[in-house]
């Protein structure tokens, strides 16, 4: 029997990190934040001199990645990232290496490896469609751009930042594009996934309905 897997998908700022870590901590099971590893890709490869448009060093880089998740920090060989790898210079640059299919076979098998008794949870852009394409409950989880906007603004002033509307609205967009519109691994619904617009629900109505839908799948 395999272990059973709930794929949370969508677009960047929709809040399906924070959702798919409450569903984890509501079933016992472990969870992967799959952005993560892009982003730590791109931290790696900028503390390492490698620019993100060099597909080869950025897949040797993703491959030897010295990572560890516990339960409320990222660690990139031996040093807390947690913040580092949230900036807006850091988002931009996870975008651009996922892009590259070198990197993304690189951290397939590592993204793999998350997959343990009890369960696992997971959220991303492909957890659904290629890395765990058997999950037993697939979700696709969105906002309305306008919303997800506000909400990483609000995040962003909570964490003492000073942010505006305007270039975080402009960022999304362009995420957006770049996910969706990339050859490899795009971002979008699969026909199986099921929709979760969460712009007009609290978070925690939505970690019920993620719990609704994966206690009708088992
Ligand atoms: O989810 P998060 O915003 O942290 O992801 C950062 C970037 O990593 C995204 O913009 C996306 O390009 C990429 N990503 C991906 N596939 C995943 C998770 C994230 O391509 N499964």
């Amino acid at each position: 029997q395999a272990v059973p897997v709930i794929a949370i998908d969508g677009p960047s700022a929709s809040g399906k990190g924070t959702v798919a870590a409450r569903v984890a901590t509501a079933l016992g099971w472990h969870y992967l934040d799959s952005g993560a590893l892009y982003r730590l890709t791109a931290l790696a490869a900028q503390r390492a001199g490698v620019t993100w448009d060099d597909e080869q060093a950025l897949a040797v880089i993703a491959a030897r990645l010295n990572v560890r998740f516990d339960s409320d920090s990222v660690w990139l060989a031996g040093e807390p990232v947690s913040a580092a790898i949230r900036s807006e210079v850091i988002s931009a640059g996870a975008s651009q290496v996922a892009a590259w299919p070198a990197v993304r076979a690189a951290l397939l098998f590592r993204q793999r490896l998350f997959r343990r008794a009890p369960g696992l949870v997971t959220d991303g852009r492909d957890m659904g469609s290629v890395v765990f394409p058997d999950a037993q409950t697939k979700i696709f989880l969105t906002a309305r751009v306008e919303v997800r906007a506000q909400r990483r603004y609000q995040q962003l002033r909570e964490n003492g930042m000073s942010a505006s509307i305007q270039p975080i609205l402009q960022d999304l967009r362009e995420r957006d594009e770049r996910d969706s519109q990339r050859p490899v691994a795009p971002l979008r619904q699969s026909e199986e996934a099921c929709l979760l617009d969460t712009s007009d629900l609290t978070i925690e109505q939505a970690v019920e309905k993620v719990l609704a839908w994966h206690g009708e799948a088992v």
